[in-house]
């Protein structure tokens, strides 16, 4: 049964004059039924599902090859000129139809440099970028606007290896060429807290738009391996990533106030989260007010060796929404889907459907936590509370998992609408199965049985599962 919200009120209105003897019919069945069923579905139109939505990679007019630029492929000469001097030329191919930068087999090292618009990096079968293992090689670049500082120190951060800044029309790609940040001595220098600003990431768009990054393996991160920042259309089709347990905050993607996102058919297995939504920090993202919206996500493997497979937030202020996830494995993880945010956070999570999931060997199948992260400076909002609501969690299959689920919210902001349906979880320990405070939710055909928060049915008949409509059925028949 489903109940259906028009995004305008002019169109309500043409459809009920044009239908209005079905829509009699259709309100007669709701009337029908409300009082028989516990669950009433919202469906919501989706924007076009990102993923359905396929670019097509015109080959680009111009090609030339880094060896062109006097770059040594030894693994030991340093080839940031020659990628700089690279771009530099093939800037002036922008305006005829773009150009490619040819990577071919062997190990070529350097140090930060950036992209340009109408450009393909295309890294050949055996071609392996490396970063350098010496921080100046990593030049020092203001924060972002959304965080007011670096993400672990204050002030700046490192620039990352590959940068685009508001770039449009960029590919990133390859035949299984390799992005390699030999991050061992920024986890080394993060540890032993030798750093002196925040570490950089391996791929970074700013204000960018049209960007595919494919058919590439990305290992040891410093931090991020792709974070996308201020960005629309983004595509990240077929990758692989890799970083060792151990390695400290390591994560795979980080949509980050970006828009438009898909993430399909990839690999990913880091030291913390794989896959990590943001939007900003307490007072600054909440000012900058860019949230992260319209992401589908696919076919996705995913493996958090002590973060969460998929997370949401703790860096949320800018909100989190419309977020389609579909055909999740995950494996030996910490935690499989976690929702984290805290008080003076502002911003919301809302709206994120996520079905057909597999679990094998997660120690917390479902965390949603309201007491998650650090501010990043004293001026932020105590009463900026954060909103989580219109969660949905469907068709999920755990096989030995510690705890089903933890559900911690905010006393004076409680996480709401979150629907659990069709979940079987082969739950090891025996003691608790769920941890619920501050949450309400609803459940249907769930296993273990959740915590009476989490089903509400028991007492409340007109909960709502929020859902989105196929992206061509207008409207769902009754
Ligand atoms: C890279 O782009 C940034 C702008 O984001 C600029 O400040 C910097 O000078 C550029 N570096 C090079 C080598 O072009
Ligand atoms: C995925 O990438 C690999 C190379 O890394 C390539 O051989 C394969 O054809 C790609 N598959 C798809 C579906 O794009
Ligand atoms: C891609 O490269 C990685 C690392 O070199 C390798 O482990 C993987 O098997 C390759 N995948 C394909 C499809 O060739
Ligand atoms: C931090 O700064 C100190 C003093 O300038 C320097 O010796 C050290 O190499 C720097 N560390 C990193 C990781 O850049
Ligand atoms: C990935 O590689 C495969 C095989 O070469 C190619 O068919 C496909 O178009 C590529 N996909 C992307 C998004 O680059
Ligand atoms: C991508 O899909 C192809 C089949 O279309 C599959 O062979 C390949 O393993 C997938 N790659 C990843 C990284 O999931
Ligand atoms: C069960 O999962 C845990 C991780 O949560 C793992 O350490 C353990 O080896 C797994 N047990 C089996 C039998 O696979
Ligand atoms: C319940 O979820 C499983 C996958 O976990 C799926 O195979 C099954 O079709 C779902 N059942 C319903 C009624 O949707
Ligand atoms: C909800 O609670 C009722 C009453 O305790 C119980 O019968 C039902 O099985 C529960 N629903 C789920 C999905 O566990
Ligand atoms: C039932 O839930 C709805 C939506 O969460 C809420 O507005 C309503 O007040 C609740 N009714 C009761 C009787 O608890």
């Amino acid at each position: 049964m489903q109940l259906l919200l028009f995004g305008h009120q002019s169109s309500l209105l043409s459809l009920w004059l044009m239908h209005w003897p079905i829509l009699m019919k259709m309100l007669a069945a709701l009337l029908l039924l409300v009082p028989l069923s516990n669950a009433i579905e919202i469906n919501v139109k989706g924007s076009e599902r990102q993923c359905e939505y396929q670019p097509t990679l015109q080959p680009r007019p111009h090609s030339v090859s880094i060896l062109e630029f006097g770059a040594i492929g030894d693994g030991k000469t340093l080839n940031t000129l020659a990628f700089q001097n690279a771009i530099f030329y093939l800037k002036s191919f922008a305006d005829k139809g773009g150009a490619q930068l040819y990577v071919p087999a062997g190990k070529w090292l350097t140090g930060s440099f950036n992209l340009t618009s109408h450009l393909t990096l295309f890294l050949a079968r055996g071609a392996v970028i490396l970063g350098s293992q010496e921080a100046s090689h990593w030049e020092i670049v203001e924060p972002l606007p959304s965080y007011g500082r670096g993400l672990e120190l204050p002030g700046g951060r490192h620039r990352s290896l590959i940068n685009g800044y508001l770039l449009h029309d960029v590919v990133v790609t390859g035949d299984n060429g390799t992005i390699d940040g030999q991050g061992s001595v920024w986890w080394e220098w993060f540890t032993s807290h030798s750093l002196n600003y925040s570490r950089p990431h391996l791929v970074e768009f700013t204000g960018s738009k049209d960007i595919v990054v494919s058919n590439l393996t990305f290992l040891n991160a410093p931090a991020f391996n792709i974070h996308p920042v201020y960005c629309s259309n983004v595509q990240v089709q077929n990758i692989s990533v890799y970083a060792p347990p151990g390695s400290p905050y390591t994560v795979g993607l980080v949509p980050d106030s970006s828009d438009n996102v898909c993430i399909e058919n990839c690999s990913i297995s880091t030291g913390y989260d794989a896959i990590a939504l943001k939007s900003g920090w307490d007072e600054y993202g909440i000012e900058y007010g860019r949230p992260s919206t319209s992401v589908h996500i696919k076919q996705v493997y995913l493996q958090s060796f002590s973060g969460s497979a998929l997370a949401f937030g703790s860096e949320m202020s800018g909100g989190i929404s419309n977020v389609l996830v579909e055909h999740l494995y995950i494996y030996n993880s910490n935690c499989g889907v976690e929702f984290k945010t805290t008080k003076g956070r502002g911003g919301y999570i809302k709206e994120i459907v996520i079905s057909d999931v597999e679990m094998k060997n997660v120690e917390t199948a479902f965390s949603a936590t309201g007491q998650s992260g650090f501010h990043p400076d004293d001026n932020f909002d105590p009463n900026a509370l954060p909103i989580v609501d219109l969660i949905t969690l469907r068709n999920v299959i755990g096989s030995n998992i510690s705890l089903a689920g933890s559900f911690t919210g905010i006393e004076e902001s409680p996480f709401t609408s979150i629907c659990l349906s069709n979940i079987s979880l082969a739950v090891t320990s025996s003691a608790t199965y769920w941890e619920c405070s501050n949450v309400l939710g609803f459940s249907q055909l769930v296993f273990p049985e959740p915590c009476p928060d989490l089903n509400s049915s028991v007492s409340n008949s007109s909960f709502t599962c929020f859902s989105f409509l196929n992206s061509n059925a207008e409207v769902a028949t009754l």
